[in-house]
């Protein structure tokens, strides 16, 4: 992935992002703290629609998927540089819409989807729903009765893509608690009964074959089915669904291992493979769709965290221990993920140091980095972890009954608070 080019030295060759330097901004806010770069959220964006808009005309949308990072200060974003949103909850939901995003412009995914969730989405007027299982759309087809209103539902369609001959975690096979099979015949079936539902109108169909993908090949299959499933609706309701959406998925440098196909070759390949779908199944181009979250937000974001302490184990490793860990960032603990990392006052300077960077949770798994290669660092050092822009702040949690860390947007020599460090009150002011 390109990378842009906002993270640069200060004069003694602290790390300043956006123009901004780093250790100021965690004097002025405290560590540990999410600092996210705007201009690169935004030129993500801007990447995603050229190339859709370039090989799939106007009729195509770039979908954020909002779970990567679900916070009011992105909807404006998302909303000026034209791009649609997509939510998996209420909360999600309720996040955009109170940010003022156009309620037309956003799906509602989710597999278990309640009916107080489906309501407040119909309600809202969402642009549409991307169902799940045959009682959403029954569910669906109540509140279409109950508002006189006709929902716009898109099929989530398990492509049956095989995880076993692609290395990547894989959503879009028949295992796999989302969505209808293709395979098995029951995405026909739930196209047949939306289209026999008179409140539902079958606008797409939509699949995610999983995330953090490297490779494009397992695109262009999953295309090609989703396609043959549209030539099927088509001959067999007399009408195709308008809508393919396939999802998003792509991945992004979190070491130097990690080789992303540049946005722009993916968007070209998926076209190919939709020209390709197209032509063999005797289909006009549908409108195009996709939904990326990692790759929107993900490289834009760094944390920074302050050494408390530096243990070398003789023999064994050495443990920097820093403010945050799990509570802001589960992923190695999830995942088993790597990341970079760097101090920020000499971020460029020869990494010389290998460490275990560790979280201060009363958990041996509380790692940050294992095995990262840092500059030396001692007590009292800003510590930056990069690539963390996604599934972060949105992943965390008070564990250990720690406060979430604040959000800083930096934007040309500018920085803005986006959330509010957690407080102690706010921990427990739901308790009794
Ligand atoms: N669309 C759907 C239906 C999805 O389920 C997802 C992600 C996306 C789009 C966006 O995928 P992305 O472009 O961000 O890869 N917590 C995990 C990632 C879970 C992704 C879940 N679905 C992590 O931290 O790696």
């Amino acid at each position: 992935m390109e990378t842009y080019q906002s993270f640069t030295s200060n004069d003694q060759g602290g790390l300043q992002i956006a123009g901004v330097d780093v250790a100021q901004l965690a004097k002025e806010y405290g560590t540990p703290l999410y600092l996210t770069d705007e201009d690169q959220v935004r030129h993500a964006c801007r990447r995603y629609r050229a190339a859709m808009e370039q090989n799939f005309g106007p009729r195509c949308h770039v979908s954020y998927a909002s779970k990567a990072l679900c916070i009011k200060a992105m909807y404006p974003i998302l909303a000026q540089e034209g791009l649609w949103a997509d939510v998996v909850s209420g909360g999600e939901l309720y996040t955009a819409l109170a940010a003022g995003f156009d309620p037309a412009k956003l799906q509602f995914h989710g597999n278990n989807k309640t009916e107080a969730e489906l309501r407040y989405g119909v309600e809202s007027g969402i642009g549409g729903f991307i169902a799940d299982n045959r009682e959403e759309l029954l569910a669906l087809e109540q509140l279409g009765a109950e508002y006189g209103k006709t929902l716009r539902v898109s099929l989530r369609v398990k492509p049956g893509v095989d995880a076993h001959t692609h290395e990547f975690i894989s959503t879009g096979n028949i295992d796999s608690k989302f969505g209808f099979s293709y395979e098995n015949g029951e995405a026909m079936a739930a196209a047949r009964l939306a289209g026999s539902l008179p409140h539902l109108e079958l606008w797409g169909l939509h699949c995610h074959i999983g995330s953090q993908i490297f490779l494009t090949e397992p695109y262009g299959l999953a295309a090609d089915v989703m396609l043959r499933l549209m030539a099927q609706i088509k001959e067999e309701l007399g009408q195709a669904p308008q809508c393919l959406n396939l999802g998003g998925g792509f991945g992004i440098a979190y070491g130097p291992e990690d080789r992303p196909v540049p946005m722009e070759e993916m968007v070209a390949q998926l076209a190919k493979a939709v020209e390709r779908g197209c032509r063999k199944y005797g289909l006009e181009q549908p409108y195009v769709a996709i939904e990326p979250g990692r790759s929107i937000v993900g490289p834009a974001g760094v944390t920074v965290y302050t050494v408390g302490s530096v243990k070398h184990i003789a023999g064994v490793r050495t443990y920097v221990a820093v403010d945050g860990g799990m509570p802001d960032n589960p992923r190695y603990a999830l995942y088993g993920a790597t990341y970079q990392a760097a101090r920020a006052a000499s971020w460029q300077a020869p990494k010389t140091m290998e460490a275990t960077i560790a979280g201060k949770c009363c958990e041996s798994g509380d790692l940050v980095v294992k095995d990262a290669q840092i500059q030396p660092v001692e007590k009292g050092d800003l510590l930056c972890v990069f690539s963390t822009g996604a599934y972060n702040y949105s992943m965390a949690s008070n564990y250990n009954r720690i406060p979430r860390p604040p959000v800083v947007f930096l934007r040309q020599g500018k920085h803005r608070l986006a959330v509010r460090r957690e407080t102690y009150e706010q921990l427990v002011q739901n308790d009794l």
